[in-house]
């Protein structure tokens, strides 16, 4: 989400490196995680999730760790944070849940829902796009979602043409 997008939401833009980083780098805490848990195909046990749940943890425990990058690591640490309290590592909820947190939920599920997996087809930009509009003001906020989606709006062909995936790819 670039500047226009920050503006949008009436975020400072000297914070947008931190969310930017966040963006990119928040699931790097995987790395901790075993190859057999984060690519098995089928559900996770009990035990495999709740290993599989500490990766925002790992991400935040690195981050952390380079300078000038604590509010990025904080952003990692609460990603899969629901707007509803229904999520993890805190059960954070709704405003609780750092701004750069709630941007990086979205992208990261928009991200998800479009890309192609070993056993199933990314969604398209339009179905991945409801998904959020049916998840704001419960695992996502509002307020992100409708920024996220008019920017995407503007957006979508020039990213789906970059980077291969999406409708252009799959048709
Ligand atoms: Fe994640």
């Amino acid at each position: 989400m670039g500047g226009s997008g920050a503006r949008k939401l009436g975020l400072p833009e000297t914070g947008l490196y931190q969310i930017e980083v966040a963006a990119l780098l928040h699931d790097i805490g995987k790395i901790d995680i075993p190859d057999a848990i984060l690519k098995k195909e089928g559900k996770l046990t009990d035990s495999e999730r709740e290993l599989m749940n500490k990766h925002p943890e790992h991400s935040w425990s690195i981050l952390r760790l380079l300078p000038g990058l604590e509010k990025a690591s904080l952003y990692a640490l609460h990603h899969h944070e629901s707007f509803n309290g229904s999520r993890y590592p805190a059960g954070m909820k709704g405003e609780e849940i750092l701004i750069g947190s709630r941007i990086v939920s979205v992208i990261d599920a928009y991200d998800a829902m479009i890309s192609n997996r070993c056993c199933r087809r990314g969604l398209s930009h339009e179905e991945a796009v409801r998904h959020l509009l049916e998840g704001g003001g419960t695992q996502f906020d509002s307020a992100v979602v409708q920024t996220f989606v008019e920017i995407a709006k503007e957006e979508v062909a020039d990213v789906f043409a970059a980077t291969g995936v999406g409708p252009t790819a799959v048709i």
